[in-house]
């Protein structure tokens, strides 16, 4: 059985009180939830938190040993270790014991230049240190309009992803994330979402074989949020989300994970 999954993508928001401020009441609000004091503890998804570098050991602080909370990184850098000022490396998120990593989010690709073959090296890197890879895909609006949606999203999954053997694709988590939905507030219909996942989960059918295909994580992202969620959620081929602007607020990333 694959995993459900809620992502909270922090971006570059938050003083670190604030961040601190968020990840304990959400950690308040998951210990009530855990023990049955509200809601419904029978679906709880697996929550990870990626907030900026600087704050990754403070929030991996508050959740020592924490069941069904991970905490990530936001990017990595391509090499090791070596003369590249202001980087990190999958090797540096990993020894501060975070245990994911976002890669190839828009964001990163259309303002910083990150192209395929970057990225295919960035998961290479984040997978010899141990880190689970979230990988983003994701069209922008003309290529929808064009109906080129499913041959791009082919494209950056194959460039990114489709070198690694079995054993490596069945230790990623893949995001969907059309580009004109994030941080746009509009979000795909969930008849988008579920199509658009159920090719993905095709073609990883068709890569790598079904047992695969049914055991990797699809995360829907873009204006996904605590309105939204719950239908999202309920299409066969999206198995949570990766969330930006609701994960800011400890209230509706709290009613995002408790929909499913
Ligand atoms: P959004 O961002 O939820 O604010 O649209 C999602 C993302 O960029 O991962």
């Amino acid at each position: 059985m694959r995993k459900n999954i809620v992502a909270g993508n922090w971006k570059m928001n938050l003083n670190l009180e604030e961040a601190k401020s968020l990840a304990g009441e959400l950690k308040a609000k998951l210990d009530q939830l855990k023990t049955g004091l509200v809601g419904d503890n029978r679906s709880i998804p697996e929550v990870i938190l990626f907030p900026p570098y600087v704050y990754v050991t403070r929030i991996l602080d508050l959740f020592p040993n924490y069941q069904g909370l991970s905490v990530g990184a936001q990017n990595c850098h391509h090499e090791d270790h070596g003369a590249f000022t202001g980087e990190v490396s999958a090797h540096m998120i990993r020894s501060v014991g975070a245990t994911h990593v976002i890669i190839g989010h828009s964001e990163r690709r259309s303002q910083f230049g990150e192209v395929d073959l970057l990225l295919a090296e960035k998961v290479k890197q984040a997978l010899k240190h141990g880190l689970t890879p979230v990988f983003c895909c994701g069209e922008m609006l003309p290529e929808r309009e064009n109906g080129n949606h499913f041959q791009v999203v082919a494209d950056q999954l194959q460039k990114g992803l489709f070198w690694l053997d079995k054993a490596q694709l069945g230790r990623v988590v893949v995001a969907y994330e059309p580009v004109w939905a994030i941080g746009t507030g509009v979000t795909a219909t969930p008849a988008q979402a579920q199509e658009m996942h159920a090719y993905i989960r095709q073609l990883l059918s068709d890569t790598y074989g079904e047992a695969i295909a049914q055991q990797t994580s699809l995360l829907y992202g873009g204006s996904c949020n605590a309105k939204n969620a719950a239908e999202l959620f309920s299409q066969p081929d999206v198995d949570g989300g990766l969330i930006g602007g609701a994960s800011l607020k400890a209230d509706d990333f709290f009613r995002i994970i408790q929909s499913f």
